[in-house]
């Protein structure tokens, strides 16, 4: 949930610093600051304020000469988002400073202990104590790495922790627990981060760092160990994508950059694994697929995706699907075998709960599989198999090309499934592979639906109407008006209308309704619910392929397609319409009050 950035080398660690947290922001963005190790031995210049990364900046007026650092930009957890809660937190010298990601669970039992040792807490947050701890240890040894491995052995929780020390002063010491941390690996400089696109500018030579390791930089060495003080071969890797693919490239949004992204990402994600009629998928051919029950595990959008694929995973593979939110799962006592297949959805990888999904279902003999956009992070390396996405890098909060390339990859699973099972199945890969035409098509005439979003900013709710795969997608159109427009949105089942929500429809409500194509068995029953909800006053835009003749003064229509594919269409002008709304209102589009990109926190 925050951005983290150390570096080390020749260069402004100022400027360096900062440059990476812009990177970064959109892990958390209520406050922001730095650390610099301007002089050895002497108290670090540490700046940090409330609010955007900006504020940082104007903070600092004039540029330090440092050459390491370490930054952050924070998700508030423990303790408002005020300049004093803000990170870094350094002890009472004020020459040792830590920065934190995560929940560090004993922190008021360490406090208490810290507090009889004589320390004076300053900030409400859990990493304070951290701070603390590790300049206590740090006076036994004068060893900034072994004093984070004797401190990570008392610590309860999840944490990436970066820490500079001015008596070290080129050093930078980082350490991980169930929380995200990568290495940079330059020429004369190195970088410890929460994600490459901190320093992907400067290098993309990568290391991936375990569970529990600590590590320790210096402008010319890595060095990796255990908590044992045993060292580790970190896992080593080339970063592929051009940093280019982090940046807005002319568009005023990240997001919208990656709604238009949609045709490529698709493409890109099917790339490969589709041979004339059959779908190929190197990656799963070690799983087996004599499970009895399949279980998709997820978050947020990436739990619609989720809802959507369970229809054609269970018509192509004839396998029971249960679909479930990860932070549901993973406190219940869920019957699980080692017939159970359990697919974990994640654009990050790094998403807690669905981290500890994952954990629990291994635990309980599942065999693990999952989808995921992030090479090399912790689901994806802690599963048995993974399906990579390749949507590229997503940076707006909301998650949109996530989304599309999720479901296309459960299908992918669906089909590949189904044939080695022998089961007769559609020829799909043909449709499959027309998707991002249509798609392309749908954003070349999104225009009235931005105009006809107008006629609706001032409705205090908005309601969302699906059938079948049509009721995720509905599930997804009202997160995301939610998420960017902070209108009260809710998305139901059309069948379900009747056993309450319909008492929600007065004059004037906004019901986005999405229609299934003519040749389902639903079609008629979905219509049925638009005059339903139209007699008692709705204002209905339906969202329909050009096989209905509606009599309906607002339609954005989307091209033919299968059924089961309908959602990848559908769901492109609910993230357009969620988009303008957030214009109207004036809202942070890329950066919604109170979220964060990857949640990696409980
Ligand atoms: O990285 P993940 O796919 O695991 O994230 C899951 C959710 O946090 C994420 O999809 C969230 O719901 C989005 N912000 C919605 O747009």
């Amino acid at each position: 949930m925050c951005g983290i950035i150390g570096y080390t080398g020749s260069d402004s660690a100022q400027a360096r610093i900062i440059e990476g947290l812009r990177k970064l922001e959109y892990r958390g963005y209520d406050s922001a600051g730095i650390a610099l190790v301007e002089e050895a031995k002497k108290p670090l210049l540490i700046a940090k304020r409330a609010g955007k990364l900006a504020n940082l900046e104007e903070a600092l007026t004039k540029e330090s000469r440092a050459s390491a650092g370490i930054g952050h930009t924070r998700w508030a957890t423990h303790g408002g988002p005020t300049d004093m809660n803000a990170h870094p937190h350094a002890d009472e010298t004020g020459k040792v400073a830590v920065i934190h990601n995560g929940i560090i669970e004993n922190y008021l039992e360490l406090k208490h202990e810290l507090e009889i040792r004589g320390h004076k807490f300053k900030s409400e947050t859990d990493t304070e104590s951290v701070a603390f701890l590790l300049a206590d240890e740090l006076k036994k040894t004068g060893n900034l790495a072994s004093a984070m491995r004797a401190i990570c052995k008392r610590l309860k929780g999840s944490f990436t922790l970066l820490a500079v020390d001015s008596d070290n002063p080129r050093i930078i010491v980082g350490a991980r627990r169930n929380s995200p941390l990568v290495v940079g690996v330059g020429k004369g400089e190195n970088y410890l981060a929460s994600d490459v696109s901190a320093f992907i500018a400067f290098t993309k030579s990568a290391l991936e760092l375990g569970q529990d390791q600590v590590v320790e930089v210096s402008p010319e060495k890595v060095e990796v160990t255990d908590l044992d003080g045993r060292i580790v071969t970190p896992h080593a890797y080339e970063i592929t994508w051009d940093s280019k693919a982090a940046e807005r490239g002319g568009f005023k949004h990240f997001m919208l950059k990656e709604i238009y992204e949609q045709p490529k990402a698709v493409a890109d994600t099917l790339l490969g694994r589709i041979k004339g009629e059959k779908v190929e998928l190197a990656e799963l051919k070690d799983i087996k697929i004599d499970f009895e029950r399949i279980l998709i595990l997820a978050c947020g959008t990436a739990f619609h995706a989720g809802l959507i694929g369970k229809y054609a995973l269970e018509e192509w593979t004839h396998t029971p699907v249960d679909v479930e939110l990860a932070s549901e799962f993973r406190y219940r006592k869920p019957v699980l075998s080692n017939k159970t297949l359990v697919i974990t959805i994640s654009q990050s990888g790094e998403t807690m709960d669905t981290l500890m999904a994952l954990r629990h279902a291994k635990s309980l003999g599942a065999t693990t599989i999952s989808i995921c956009n992030t090479i090399g992070s912790t689901i994806p390396r802690e599963s048995d198999a993974v399906l990579y996405t390749h949507a590229g890098p997503e940076i707006a909060v909301a998650s949109t090309k996530a989304l599309l390339t999720q479901i296309i990859a459960i299908y992918l699973i669906a089909l590949n499934f189904g044939e080695r099972k022998g089961i007769k199945l559609p020829n799909m890969t043909g449709e499959l592979l027309e998707l991002p035409n249509k798609i392309q098509k749908i954003l070349e005439t999104v225009e009235p639906l931005r105009e006809m979003t107008r006629g609706y900013k001032d409705a205090t709710s908005v309601l969302f109407l699906g059938r079948h795969v049509g009721y995720p997608a509905a599930l997804e159109g009202a997160l995301k008006l939610k998420e960017l427009a902070y209108m009260h949105a809710e998305g139901f089942a059309g069948g379900e209308l009747k056993h309450g929500p319909i008492a929600l429809i007065e004059n004037g409500t906004p019901v986005i309704a999405i229609v299934p194509p003519a040749s389902s068995e639903i079609a008629a029953k979905m219509i049925s619910n638009i005059e339903e909800v139209r007699a008692r006053g709705a204002r209905v835009i339906a969202i329909a392929d050009s096989s209905f003749n509606l009599e309906i003064p607002e339609i954005i229509r989307i091209p033919k397609s299968h059924e089961l594919l309908q959602p990848i269409l559908s769901i492109v002008p609910l993230q357009v319409f969620a988009y303008e709304m957030s214009l109207l209102k004036g809202n942070d589009v890329d950066q919604p009050r109170n979220l964060a990109k990857s949640v990696t926190v409980e």
